[in-house]
């Protein structure tokens, strides 16, 4: 069976472009692979984190894993730091990796740019994720846009492993979707969607409450015109909310077009917020349930005691191809 791997950052509420970008992917890949799933709580922590927020995030991040959709008895959920394979790779991997490609990564310079100081691991992060997905020999990689570079990181080393040691490594394929792959801020739609913005009403949180998420897409910002057409490059806005309306409805874009022709943006944006509301009431239910029912705990630590099965196994074989002893016993 073939694998797929994922991870989401601990590091704040996660998003509707994570949804849309990567979980519902997570959710539609899990019927016909071996699915790995996992908290990167090792990534989140390559810019500071309160460590209460850190735990209460890494459990809230593996909740909403199970509440969309992830079924624990076919897919591994668990906590990148369980699974010690990671950072050990993560180390080898450093290796191969020259600074220049660490230096032309855009999320670095992105993350980077006007910090007085700047954590090393910030700047080693995307071999840390390549390690992640190496150490499973994965096929496929579900992520949003933004993750691309990082994923052609990811085959480089692989295959610069293979021309150096001998073929060992899969070369893993990103899987991003057609539509939704960038959703971006709703204050800005020139922006990506993210957890870290210091303004909330830049993004819906998946445990909004209604209220909030109607508030926050009455106030999303629009281009001028009134028409609601999708033009990505000239009506950045609305073509982002139409998306966003597309993901949630299961509507195409051509659909939504057709129903709101002629239409100015407020009835529009009324109803996308219903839209979206009603998508999130399922998952913000089943979100609470798991968190009360305290079935988390168990559901970590068996997906973690199998990723470190098939992490420990591959993780000797590279070892044992750069030329590492084995450890013996007396
Ligand atoms: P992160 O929150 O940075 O850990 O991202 C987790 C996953 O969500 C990655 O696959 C990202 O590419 C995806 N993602 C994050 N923000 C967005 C967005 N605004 N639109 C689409 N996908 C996103
Ligand atoms: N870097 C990814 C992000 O910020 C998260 C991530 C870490 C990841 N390891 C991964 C995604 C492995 C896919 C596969 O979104």
């Amino acid at each position: 069976m073939k694998k797929v791997l994922s991870g989401i950052q601990p590091s704040g509420s996660l998003t509707l472009g994570n949804y849309i970008g990567a979980m519902k992917n997570f959710v539609k890949l899990q019927e016909e692979y071996e699915c790995y799933f996992m908290v990167v709580d090792l990534h989140a922590v390559t810019v500071p984190q309160e460590p209460a927020s850190l735990r209460e995030q890494s459990e809230a991040v593996a909740a909403l894993f199970i509440a969309a959709g992830i079924d624990p008895a076919r897919s591994n959920v668990y906590l990148q730091s369980h699974v010690p394979q990671h950072a050990e790779l993560c180390w080898l991997m450093t290796t191969l990796t020259s600074m220049g490609e660490l230096e032309r990564m855009t999320q670095f310079k992105d993350k980077s740019s006007g910090k007085d100081t700047v954590g090393a691991g910030l700047f080693v992060y995307p071999a840390l994720m390549a390690a992640d997905i190496l150490v499973y020999n994965a096929d496929l990689v579900p992520v949003g846009e933004d993750q691309k570079q990082h994923l052609e990181l990811t085959r480089d080393l692989a295959g610069r492993f293979n021309h150096r040691y001998g073929e060992f490594f899969t070369i893993p394929e990103p899987y991003i979707p057609k539509v939704g792959a960038r959703i971006m801020s709703l204050d800005d739609g020139t922006k990506k969607m993210s957890k870290s913005n210091p303004n909330a009403g830049s993004y819906i949180a998946l445990l909004d409450p209604p209220d909030v998420i109607r508030k926050k897409i009455s106030r999303a910002t629009t281009d001028s015109g009134r028409e609601v057409v999708y033009d990505p490059a000239n009506k950045p806005e609305i073509s982002n909310l139409m998306s966003i309306y597309a993901e949630c409805s299961g509507l195409s874009l051509a659909e939504i077009t057709g129903r709101y022709e002629g239409q100015m943006y407020g009835g529009f944006k009324k109803d996308l917020a219903e839209v979206v509301v009603a998508a999130l009431e399922p998952l913000q239910e089943r979100y609470h349930e798991i968190r009360s029912s305290g079935a988390i705990t168990d559901i970590l630590a068996s997906g973690a005691e199998r990723a470190r099965a098939v992490a420990s196994v591959t993780l000797q074989g590279v070892k044992d191809r750069m030329g590492f002893l084995p450890p013996r016993s007396k």
